[in-house]
């Protein structure tokens, strides 16, 4: 984004933010969205937008303006998200896909491209978590995680990126602070996020000069604190140490 845009980007937030403060909240988000209508013409796609943060980062771009091309492996959750989004006036439609497989991400983009013609965003949230005690952990259940985590962001961003030299667009990867700090009993996760940072680094340096961005987003969780599978293994492993 050059300087300017970004400047008015940032007066609007602070503006939005004054006149919602003057307001009580009265003037809400919904009229600023119409302001701000960042994304409007551009077609973004989202994976993992059948739940969580795929399907609130699918709601708040339509939300902006954008068309988005909903993907995610779970058909009923990613119809049912990509309804919601043109119930409330949004342009959205969905694609099944497995981010895992590289014929499966090629035919999603190639979709995309034959029914919006551009590819201006890719957001990449698809992704899965499991527990494992680090003795026990499978070489099957550590490569599904490897697959789907890391390397169905690599897939991704590689089938799209022709479309993104055209427009000159941008990727989010979705990593995890289990990348920086050690998920208990989260191996493959952890490798797997950690890589999404290793990866999307270099991925910015080679793309920047064609007017790509490339961006990490670096969630932050507790999920192996209230998730049973994980709450389990942690005990597991204290009592094992104790
Ligand atoms: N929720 C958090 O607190 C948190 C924290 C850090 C990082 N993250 C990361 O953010 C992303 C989204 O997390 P979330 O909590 O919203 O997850 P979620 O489980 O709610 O959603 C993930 C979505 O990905 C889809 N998916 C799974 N495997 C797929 C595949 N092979 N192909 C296509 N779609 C597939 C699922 O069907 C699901 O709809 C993940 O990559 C996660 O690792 C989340």
């Amino acid at each position: 984004m050059s300087y300017f845009k970004h400047s008015v980007s940032v007066y609007w937030r602070v503006l939005r933010s004054l006149t919602e403060r003057a307001t009580g909240g009265i003037l809400q988000c919904e009229l600023w969205e119409k302001v701000m209508q960042r994304f409007m013409g551009k077609v973004v796609l989202v994976t993992g937008a059948g739940s969580g943060i795929g399907k609130a980062s699918a709601s708040r771009l339509a939300a902006e303006g954008g068309s988005i091309f909903c993907v995610d492996l779970n058909r009923e959750a990613v119809e049912s998200a990509a309804a919601e989004i043109t119930a409330e006036g949004g342009v959205a439609t969905h694609w099944v896909c497995d981010v895992g497989n590289e014929a499966s991400v090629q035919e999603a983009v190639g979709a995309c491209i034959e029914g919006y013609g551009s590819l201006y965003g890719v957001v990449n949230m698809a992704g899965i978590l499991r527990f494992d005690d680090t003795e026990e952990l499978q070489t099957d259940d550590w490569q599904k995680v490897i697959d789907i985590n890391l390397t169905g962001t690599m897939f991704l961003c590689r089938a799209a990126l022709p479309y993104l030299v055209e427009t000159r667009g941008s990727i989010v990867n979705a990593a995890s602070t289990a990348a920086l700090s050690g998920l208990p009993c989260g191996l493959a996760y952890s490798a797997s996020k950690a890589a999404i940072v290793g990866m999307t680094l270099p991925m910015a340096r080679d793309l920047a000069p064609l007017g790509i961005r490339v961006m990490t987003v670096v969630g932050r969780s507790h999920a192996w604190l209230v998730e049973p599978d994980g709450l389990l293994c942690l005990l597991g492993s204290v009592f094992r140490l104790a």
